[in-house]
């Protein structure tokens, strides 16, 4: 196994993004494992959820990327590179993999009262007063994108917290902006438990937020 990819500060996030090296040097993207059971979201993603976003929507990404990138200038390219300069199926597939790889590895079983900890706790009562202010915005930004997309808490350039949506397959990196925090809105996410109530699929996904990743990821 190669690490290459997404360079988070924190070398624990490398494998999120990682490659395998073939026998014929081939540079081939993996399905990123889950660092948690099916079931250990539930009642807040159910276990029939994640086994068709993880296991099928994902799957798929990675497998048409593996397919698109073959012996182009992307094969050995880092995922955010491909991200931040590719366009069309190749950029499509890639986004899909890189937010996916976010989304999943940022939960944790539920957890009442739920809270951010350490360094982003303080950046964010600095930067938006307060923990259920910025709750509010960032759910309130998810739940009226129009369409398929994500919404993301990202550090700007300057080191300024940012909300943002993004369309599509769309990640702060195309910003310059370093991604910690995500909800996919797309309706694959939540539809199979929660049908057309996106607000309170957003509004659950609080519960299972590991902060410590989120801090890791600053
Ligand atoms: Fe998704």
């Amino acid at each position: 196994m190669k690490n290459v990819g997404f360079r988070f500060r924190n070398p624990t996030f490398f494998y999120i993004c990682s490659h395998e090296q073939q026998n014929h040097n081939i540079m081939k993207y993996e399905l990123i494992k889950l660092p948690y059971e099916a079931n250990a979201l539930e009642p807040v993603i159910s276990k029939e959820t994640l086994g068709f976003h993880h296991g099928k929507h994902l799957n798929a990404y990675v497998n048409n990327l593996n397919g698109l990138i073959e012996g182009t200038k992307y094969e050995e390219m880092p995922l955010e590179e491909i991200v931040k300069t590719a366009d069309g199926g190749v950029f499509n597939n890639a986004g899909q993999i890189l937010n996916h790889n976010l989304y999943f590895t940022q939960f944790r079983a539920p957890k009442a009262d739920n809270k951010p900890t350490g360094v982003i706790a303080q950046w964010i009562d600095q930067q938006f007063s307060s923990f259920e202010a910025f709750k509010e915005e960032f759910t309130k930004k998810g739940a009226t994108l129009f369409g398929s997309g994500w919404v993301w808490l990202s550090v700007d350039k300057d080191g300024k917290l940012q909300i943002t949506q993004e369309t599509n397959a769309g990640n702060p990196v195309q910003r310059g902006f370093r991604p910690l925090l995500t909800f996919d809105v797309w309706e694959h996410a939540y539809y199979i438990d929660y049908q057309n109530r996106r607000p309170d699929h957003l509004n659950a996904l609080w519960q299972i937020i590991n902060w410590d990743v989120v801090n890791e990821r600053l």
